[in-house]
């Protein structure tokens, strides 16, 4: 398919890449050429199957050429395209962040279903670990009339976010800095934490498929010896960064739940919930901090 197309409509090309990634072992291949066609079509990719008999040009044939040997060498179709969907918004992408996943829409609705948090109609958010800024942005662009801040140690996390803040039309409302939590709250400042920090132990990430070890961003992924650093010290500094009546929303591996749940309990907090994924896996640690 790469090399040689007999039938260049869209159904033809969707069938041969996928049938051509699928031989080198690439998973879910059909996605991946929907991915790459619709992003070249600059249409959804939902509604490709409305234009199968529509042909492509040369310029388009080539370069979905070149987009399924990227992805073919590993290169995740996210930052082949450049973007990715989450809360309904489009995201760029590209190897400064992790992709944003599907399971960390489950974090977002927590805080957005949470009622308390928005009785006040302004409060202090802040996004620890914020990547592409998916989290911080989807809610800002929900409830806009809350304080938001999302935070990066990586330079080149923050720099994406705030192209995607611009992109999003956010920028009068979230604020992005480079730095951790302590760096950059006051003590008692925040009426929510929200991270979704790396949290997988350092022996699994070894492990991981080429197409994520290699190309997302280690420090997005690797959580230490047992997965845990970076989600105790999320635990810590929630207990000086919020105040009374404060929050905090953690993801979690799917079998951290009764870790972390004992290292809120253990720092003080309150009302401790373990939430599920879609797939009824646990998935969200969500807390409230008594003061
Ligand atoms: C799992 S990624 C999450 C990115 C994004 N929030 C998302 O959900 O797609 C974790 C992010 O946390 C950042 N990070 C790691 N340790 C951190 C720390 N101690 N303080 C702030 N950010 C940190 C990484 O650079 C990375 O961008």
């Amino acid at each position: 398919m790469a090399e040689g197309i007999p039938d260049r409509t869209v159904d033809a090309v969707l069938r041969g890449g996928a049938d051509w990634l699928a031989r080198r072992g690439v998973d879910q291949p059909r996605i991946a050429c929907e991915l790459l066609l619709a992003r070249l079509l600059a249409r959804p990719r939902l509604s490709l199957h409305l234009i199968g008999d529509q042909t492509l040009d040369d310029r388009r044939l080539e370069a979905m050429r070149r987009g399924l040997r990227r992805v073919a060498a590993d290169e995740p179709v996210q930052y082949v395209t450049g973007q990715a969907e989450f809360m309904g918004h489009v995201f760029a992408t590209d190897k400064r962040a992790l992709i944003p996943r599907p399971e960390t829409e489950v974090l977002v609705r927590e805080v957005l279903a949470c009622a308390p948090l928005w009785q006040d109609k302004t409060p202090a958010i802040v996004d620890a670990g914020t990547g592409s800024g998916c989290i911080v942005l989807s809610l800002a662009l929900e409830r806009p009339a809350a304080h938001y801040i999302g935070l990066d140690i990586s330079p080149d996390a923050v720099a994406l976010a705030q192209e995607n803040r611009q992109a999003l039309g956010a920028q009068d409302r979230v604020a992005l800095a480079e730095g951790e939590l302590a760096d950059t709250v006051e003590p008692g400042m925040l009426d929510a934490l929200v991270s979704n920090p790396p949290y997988i132990p350092t022996s699994v990430w070894e492990t991981l498929p080429a197409h994520i070890r290699e190309h997302e961003p280690r420090l997005a992924l690797d959580g230490g010896p047992d997965g845990l650093a970076v989600l105790e010290q999320m635990v810590q500094d929630a207990t000086f960064a919020l105040k009374p009546q404060g929050r905090l929303f953690l993801e979690i591996g799917y079998d951290q739940g009764p870790r972390v749940r004992a290292l809120c309990e253990e720092a003080g907090f309150a009302d401790i919930v373990v939430a599920p994924d879609l797939a009824g896996r646990d998935r969200v640690v969500h807390a409230r901090w008594p003061g």
